[in-house]
């Protein structure tokens, strides 16, 4: 199998996902996208709802993107028109720090859109919950994170400033959609197994409120490259102990498949009032 271009650490990544935008730019034929999003476990509906599609094309053609390893998660890229003009990207394919290719990986989409002019990064997902008060199929607003993977996306000494790394101006905007939308830190772990009863103790314990496995480190690399950042978990479960239940793959998709409808709605209505 020929070689990832991201694995070689002498090739720099922004290199690439500049050449990937161009790529986009010209599978699209739009020059200049304003917003790009992430599309989690519930959310891909909103891709249909954002507005009209110009492009659909599989992830695997634009330099940098694998197939996605996970079931739930679409593997194509969409640029689409919203009513009021603006151009998004939606980015179906997520690669997920456990799946073990290293972060430059699992950034590069987030890389890619903001070096195709993207100023906003959506980034959505579905998350187990600590708050004992919500429900699954709850979305809820990410207000800050823990990065509990002792990783990061920046290579070197780049200090990037995090203290508002979730924009407060970009929450406000999905509460004047709905204005029941709770908010909460969210605890990327590793993964890809659930957390233990004491784990989601401790990420309490620490101020955490929502556990997933990914979203943080694609936050932090939308931050290095000058994005404004809003972020929205699904709650597909109460997280392990919190839920007395098992948690499964299955239970996660079957709440992303209920929820799918009225939170691809809500999404795609923050999109058009950005
Ligand atoms: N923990 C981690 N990731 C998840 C969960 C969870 O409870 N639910 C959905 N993704």
């Amino acid at each position: 199998m020929a070689q990832h271009p991201l694995d070689d650490p002498a090739v720099n990544p922004f290199e690439i996902a500049t050449k990937a935008a161009e790529q986009l730019a010209e599978r699209t034929g739009v020059d200049q996208h304003d917003v790009a999003l992430t599309l989690g476990s519930g959310w891909a509906k909103a891709a249909e709802l954002i507005g009209e599609t110009v492009a659909d094309f599989p992830a695997s053609e634009i330099v940098g993107f694998g197939e996605p390893a996970v079931e739930g998660h679409i593997g194509s890229i969409r640029s689409i028109r919203a009513e009021n003009g603006t151009r998004a990207l939606v980015l179906g394919a997520r690669t997920h720090y456990y799946e073990g290719h290293g972060v430059r990986r699992v950034v590069h989409g987030v890389r890619t859109a903001a070096a195709a002019g993207a100023s906003t990064m959506i980034l959505t997902n579905g998350a187990g919950g600590i708050k004992s008060a919500w429900r699954p199929g709850q979305p809820v607003l990410i207000s800050d994170h823990l990065n509990l993977t002792a990783d990061s996306p920046i290579e070197g000494a780049t200090f990037v400033d995090l203290t508002d790394l979730y924009s407060k101006r970009l929450r406000d905007v999905a509460r004047s959609i709905d204005p029941e939308l709770d908010e909460g830190v969210y605890v990327q772990f590793r993964g890809p197994h659930y957390e233990t009863p004491a784990e989601v103790q401790m990420a309490k314990t620490l101020g955490g409120h929502i556990v997933g496995m990914s979203t943080a480190l694609e936050a932090i690399a939308a931050r290095q490259s000058g994005m404004e950042v809003l972020g929205m978990s699904l709650i597909t479960n109460l997280a392990a102990g919190i839920q007395t239940t098992p948690l499964s793959h299955a239970e996660v998709i079957q709440a992303g498949r209920e929820a799918e409808p009225v939170i691809s709605a809500l999404l795609a209505k923050v999109v058009g009032a950005l």
